[in-house]
């Protein structure tokens, strides 16, 4: 069985893994970090100074397969999910943003806080991934010569 929790500094070194994973870096178009660059991002959150939650995701036998970041932009909660490598194709990135979803929905229902993500167009299971998950896609955007979709829970 899959569950989201809010992750604990104990929680570090596997994120940490899973944040260089190389494919999700070259999905993402990430630099590696520090162990330490981690560890701060992890303590800010963890700590309530940041303005983002971090959720893990963890199957009873595996443990850790991936972690969902919610990033808060006034009346916006900006998603997005990672999912190990060695745990990826098994339904796990649709059963976690699902989960997510439900999450930030059930924390933020009262202030109909906006859900989206962007996905660069390229990323064909991602996008398959939030459709699966109840997102549509609302419109377009290009960074740094990348073309993004962006996608909102309806
Ligand atoms: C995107 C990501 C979360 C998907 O995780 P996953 O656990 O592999 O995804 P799922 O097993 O739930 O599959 C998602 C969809 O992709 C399809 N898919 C998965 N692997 C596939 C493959 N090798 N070939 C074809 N389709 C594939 C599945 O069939 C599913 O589509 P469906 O809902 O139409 O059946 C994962 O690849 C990842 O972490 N990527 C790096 C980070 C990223 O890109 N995040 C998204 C932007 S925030």
């Amino acid at each position: 069985m899959l569950s989201l929790k809010t992750s604990k500094i104990a929680d570090t070194e596997t994120i940490w893994h899973l944040r260089n994973d190389v494919a999700t870096r070259r999905e993402l178009g990430l630099k590696l970090i520090s162990y330490s660059e981690c560890l701060d991002w992890v303590a800010n959150i963890v700590e309530g100074k940041s303005k983002e939650t971090l959720l893990i995701a963890k199957d009873d036998k595996l443990g850790i397969v991936g972690f969902v970041t919610l990033q808060y932009d006034n009346d916006v909660a900006h998603i997005g999910v990672s999912i190990g490598s060695a745990f990826r194709g098994r339904g796990y990135g649709q059963h976690t943003i699902k989960l997510a979803t439900e999450y930030e929905m059930g924390l933020t229902r009262p202030m109909n806080r906006r859900l989206l993500a962007h996905i660069r167009s390229e990323n064909y299971k991602a996008l398959f991934a939030f459709e699966s998950a109840g997102y549509k896609e609302i419109g377009m955007d290009k960074q740094e010569q990348h073309e993004y979709f962006i996608y909102e829970y309806k």
